[in-house]
């Protein structure tokens, strides 16, 4: 096969800076959504991708189903454009594809690339020459390079090769991580710095073009890895500090110090601190699975990343600590466990949200349940919980009211809608994971 060689980078940032650049974002998610919606602002007509066909008939309908994103906001987006498909032969008409689905773990804490693999495959029969691919999924590094890349390149029928430049033939591929806090309100998406590493410079240059349309700064980096490497930084940096302030709650329980005043006093110093704040163990799609990313492929290299294998083992044990301790406050009421009547307040992994991946409320219900106790559940983001990929709890939401005829009530999710004053003084015991009940006095509160 025979290409001719094209300049094609100025073309695509000239439709970028005209807004003519057809966007395909792969994965409707808490990511992928979010982000379409911010391209659509900039007037982009973005195409959602999704294999899930609930999601793409929501959309289509200028609907949502993710709860802090009005169905008004896809309403808008549709108007500049927005529109769903689980149809990737629609890949071919996009300038640019960007790959936002799930990075999980399998059974055995190891990377789960299914997702990827099968994502990339899907788009390497679409391919054109002079698209840019960029994956911003969560992954260990080495992933653009050593799995996207190859699979674009062999999947692909008419023989393209990732352009390393913008005077060869070719497509180009580039990795930028996602940095979405959910709930986190303190900073505007647009003033999130977007890292991008390309695969060669052209391909950083139009990434990076790209995302200064909806973003206010980009970064970049000297490669896919470095900015794989980058993601992974952050979030181990997040996982170890919690970890550590969650052994030390552990210890200032024992000598009688509340490890919540220690924190708020030592994050007064102006410099060289951070403060994390302890918990009922981690949650969500990523600081409790991205750095086991990270772990597996250091084995590559016959290196054993101690960190992250220690925080790891203090985390997931917290649940665990968070139902010893309801065991010994019920013991303070002459109550065991089994037979009691518990109530665990919040589902989510965090406030104010409506994601309970890897939510150690889950865990927690589990041992109880494993322990006797008959156990009820509030959390206004979710009428019900079934199965999932790690629980099977088969529960709907119970009322927040008549709280006394329950033997304990465990705080795991600090929703800001809960009136903590009320729960207290209406409930016979509380067990407050997340120190929500700060301020109140009562001999009822016992702080975990
Ligand atoms: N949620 C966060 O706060 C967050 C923050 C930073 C980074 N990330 C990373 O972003 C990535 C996506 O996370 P998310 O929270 O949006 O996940 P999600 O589960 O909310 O969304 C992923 C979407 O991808 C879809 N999907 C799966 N396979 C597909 C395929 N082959 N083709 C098309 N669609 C497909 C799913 O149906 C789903 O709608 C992960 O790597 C995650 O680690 C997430």
């Amino acid at each position: 096969m025979t290409f001719t060689s094209l300049d094609v980078t100025p073309e695509i940032k000239r439709k970028i800076e005209t807004r003519e650049a057809r966007l395909g974002i792969i994965g409707m998610g808490y990511v992928g959504l979010p982000l379409a919606l911010l391209f659509s602002e900039e007037r982009f007509a973005i195409t959602g991708f999704d294999i899930d066909p609930h999601k793409v008939d929501t959309l289509n309908q200028g609907g949502s189903y993710i709860v802090r994103i009005p169905g008004t906001e896809v309403q808008s987006a549709r108007e500049n454009g927005f529109r769903a498909t689980a149809d990737y032969s629609r890949i071919a008409e996009m300038d640019i594809v960007l790959i936002c689905v799930p990075t999980p773990l399998n059974e055995y804490h190891e990377p789960d690339l299914s997702f990827i693999t099968g994502t990339v495959s899907a788009i390497a029969p679409h391919l054109r020459q002079g698209q840019l691919i960029v994956l911003e999924s969560t992954t260990y590094p080495g992933t653009t390079e050593e799995v996207v890349v190859p699979l674009l390149e062999q999947g692909n029928p008419s023989g393209l090769r990732v352009a390393r430049d913008a005077s060869s033939p070719g497509f180009y591929v580039a990795f930028s991580p996602e940095r979405e806090d959910p709930g986190n309100d303190t900073v505007a998406r647009r003033d999130i710095p977007k890292v991008v590493g390309g695969c060669g410079p052209a391909a950083l240059e139009l990434a990076s073009a790209v995302y200064a349309t909806i973003f206010n700064r980009t970064v970049s980096v000297s490669s896919p890895a470095a900015a794989e490497m980058t993601k992974l930084l952050e979030n181990i940096y997040r996982c170890v500090n919690i970890a550590l302030v969650n052994e030390l709650k552990q210890l200032c329980i024992r000598m009688g110090i509340d490890i919540f005043e220690v924190i708020g006093a030592a994050k007064t110093k102006p410099f060289g601190f951070q403060a994390f704040y302890p918990g009922p163990g981690l949650g969500g799609h990523c600081i409790p699975v991205d750095p086991f990313y990270l772990s597996w492929k250091a084995k590559q290299y016959d290196f054993h990343t101690r960190f992250i294998e220690l925080a790891g083992e203090v985390n997931l044990d917290m649940p665990y600590f968070v139902v010893d301790q309801t065991i010994a406050a019920l013991n303070e009421h002459e109550k065991p466990l089994k037979g009691s009547r518990v109530l665990v307040l919040g589902l989510a992994y965090k406030k104010d949200i409506d994601d309970l991946r890897e939510s150690p409320s889950l865990t927690i219900i589990e041992l109880l349940r494993e322990r006797g106790a008959i156990v009820f559940y509030n959390d206004p983001y979710f009428a019900r919980v079934g199965r999932g990929r790690h629980y099977n709890l088969n529960m709907e939401n119970t009322p927040l009211e008549n709280l006394g005829q329950y033997d304990a009530v465990i705080i795991v999710t600090d929703h800001s809608d809960y009136d903590y004053a009320r729960i207290v003084t209406e409930s016979r015991l509380v067990v407050d994971t997340r120190n929500a009940t700060n301020g109140i006095q009562s001999s009822k509160i016992v702080r975990c």
